[in-house]
């Protein structure tokens, strides 16, 4: 799929943005990812993290603090990619913008 001068790939719930002025940049839209009811999550806000979209500690000296997220139920959800959600650690389209 493309968006101006961008295309969108996806897999492994995934979901990409490659921009032609980025190239070899992946700018992640969000993650899709199966919750547990009762578990606690802790998701990345500083995009610095390898284990995307939870946190790894690498936000430490960034004044960044992860959020958590405890699931109200066996679901699937998505998180943001992209770290511009107003709704975090939920996606709620800020990517499109
Ligand atoms: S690694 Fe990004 S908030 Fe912890």
């Amino acid at each position: 799929m493309t968006h101006g001068s961008c295309r969108f790939k996806s897999g492994s719930g995934h979901h990409f943005r490659v921009c032609g002025e980025q190239k070899g940049n992946f700018v992640a839209l969000y993650y899709t990812r199966t919750v547990e009811k009762d578990r606690e999550y802790w998701w990345c806000a500083c995009g610095r993290s390898a284990e995307q979209p939870f946190c790894d500690g690498s936000h430490k000296g960034t004044g960044v603090s992860p959020v958590q997220y405890v699931a109200t139920r066996d679901r699937e959800v998505f998180f943001c990619g992209c770290k511009r959600t107003d709704n975090a650690p939920l996606c709620d389209g800020s990517h499109e913008l």
